[in-house]
C-alpha cells in the first residue's frame, strides 16, 4: 500500500533510510565494527579477478563497486551489461567469481549470462532483492537485499540496497586479501553505518528538489555529469529521467564532455552535475565552467562546501549534507531519483508504470 505517498515510486525512494539501515545491519557488526558475510564454502581470498554482470540501474550499482573493489581490495574487475557480456565469449579465469546483480533476480539477460558463467566452472555470486527467485536459488554465494518488495518501475530503494552490499564485499574481500587492517575496516564499517542519517538528512531537501522540477520539465533534452564513482550516478540520474519522465537524457563522465558532447549545450539544455566536495571537484568544476561559458544551464548537487565554491551562477544548486566519499554513491541517488520524480510528476507521467516498460525484463 502507497500510505500517505502519491506512488509507489515516492514511498520507496522514502523507504531508503530504513531499507539500507535493514541490509547494513545482516552485513555489519555493531559490537565490534567488522564485516560479517555468510558462510559460504569457497575461499574468497583466492579470487584475482571478479567479473560482474548486471543490467539498468543494478549495472550501475555494479559500475560504483568496480571502484571500491579496486580502490580496498585491489581486485582487478571486468564489467558489462548481460546483454553484452553473454555474447562476446567473454575470457573467465579458472576459480573465478562471477558477480550477478539483480533486484528481481529474474532479468532474463542477467540470468542467461549467470549459467553461462556457471557453466564455465565459476562461482557464481547474486546480489538479489528477491530471495525466492530464480537467481537467488542458482547462487553459490547469495547476498541479499532487504530493501523489501519494489513496486515502482524505476528502481530506487534496491539500488542503495545493492550499494550497502556491495561495499560490504568490497570491505570483507579487502580483509581476505590482507590489505585491510583492522582499524581501516572498523573505519569502513562507520562509515557505512552513518548512511541511512546521511539518506534521511539527504531527504530533507524534498520540498526543494520539488519546487525546482519545473525548471526541467519543459527540456527536451538534459545532461548528467559525474567523475568517479559519481560517473554512474549521472548515468542513473539520466537513466531515471528518461524512464518516468520521457525526456532525454544522457550520463557522461565530466572529463569526456569537451571530447563530442558539449556541441550540444545551449541554454535549452539543462546539465546536472553531481560533485560532492573533494579531490576531485575542482576537475569538475572547471567541466562544468566549460558547460556555462557556451550558454549552459546548470544544477550542481553538492554539500554547502562545494555550492558555496562553485554554485554562483547556476540555475539551481541542490545541498547535500556532506558526508564520506565511500557512502556519497548512496545519499546522492536521492536528490537524482527525487530530482526524476518531481520532474515526472510536473509533466503528468505515470510514474509507477511508464509506458513501454515492464517491472521484470524476462524476454532477452
Ligand atoms: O531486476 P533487475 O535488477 O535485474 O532489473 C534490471 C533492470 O531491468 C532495471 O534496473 C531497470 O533498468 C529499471 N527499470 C531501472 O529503473
Amino acid at each position: 500500500e502507497k500510505g500517505n505517498y502519491r506512488h509507489f515510486m515516492q514511498k520507496e525512494i522514502f523507504e531508503q533510510p530504513t531499507v539500507v539501515a535493514q541490509t547494513l545491519g545482516s552485513y555489519l557488526r555493531r559490537d565490534d565494527y567488522s564485516v560479517a558475510l555468510p558462510q559460504f564454502d569457497f575461499d574468497i581470498s583466492s579470487v584475482r579477478r571478479l567479473t560482474i554482470v548486471a543490467c539498468g540501474t543494478s549495472y550501475y550499482a555494479g559500475l560504483v563497486a568496480k571502484y571500491w573493489f579496486e580502490q580496498f581490495a585491489r581486485l582487478p574487475v571486468d564489467i558489462d551489461v548481460a546483454s553484452e557480456f553473454r555474447y562476446r565469449e567473454p575470457v573467465l579465469e579458472d576459480g573465478g567469481l562471477a558477480l550477478f546483480i539483480s533486484q528481481s533476480g529474474e532479468t532474463a539477460d542477467t540470468l542467461a549470462a549467470l549459467r553461462h558463467c556457471k557453466e564455465e566452472g565459476q562461482t557464481i555470486g547474486v546480489v538479489v532483492n528477491v530471495p525466492t527467485s530464480t537467481m537467488a536459488r542458482e547462487a553459490d554465494l547469495l547476498l541479499p537485499t532487504h530493501a523489501g518488495p519494489e513496486i515502482g518501475v524505476a528502481s530506487t530503494k534496491a539500488f542503495t540496497c545493492q550499494l550497502a552490499v556491495l561495499a560490504a564485499l568490497a570491505a570483507h574481500m579487502a580483509v581476505k586479501r590482507g590489505l585491510m587492517s583492522r582499524a581501516k575496516e572498523t573505519e569502513v564499517v562507520q562509515h557505512l553505518l552513518e548512511a541511512p542519517a546521511c539518506l534521511n538528512a539527504a531527504l530533507d531537501h524534498d520540498d526543494d528538489i520539488a519546487s525546482m522540477a519545473h525548471l526541467i520539465a519543459p527540456a527536451r533534452d538534459v545532461l548528467y555529469l559525474g567523475r568517479g564513482q559519481d560517473y554512474p550516478l549521472a548515468l542513473e540520474g539520466a537513466l531515471k529521467l528518461k524512464e518516468i519522465s520521457y525526456i532525454h537524457a544522457e550520463g557522461y563522465a565530466s572529463g569526456e564532455m569537451k571530447h563530442g558532447p558539449i556541441a550540444l549545450i545551449d541554454e535549452d539544455v539543462p546539465v546536472v552535475v553531481i560533485a560532492p566536495s573533494g579531490p576531485l571537484f575542482e576537475k569538475t568544476v572547471s567541466n562544468m565552467e566549460e558547460v556555462r561559458a557556451r550558454g549552459g544551464k546548470v544544477v550542481l548537487i553538492s554539500d554547502a562546501q562545494g555550492i558555496k565554491d562553485a554554485g554562483e551562477g547556476c540555475m539551481a544548486t541542490i545541498e547535500m549534507p556532506k558526508v564520506h566519499p565511500l557512502i556519497a554513491p548512496l545519499v546522492y541517488a536521492i536528490p537524482v531519483q527525487l530530482l526524476a520524480y518531481h520532474v515526472a510528476v510536473v509533466k503528468g507521467t505515470d510514474v509507477d508504470q511508464p509506458r513501454n516498460l515492464a517491472k521484470s525484463v524476462t524476454v532477452e
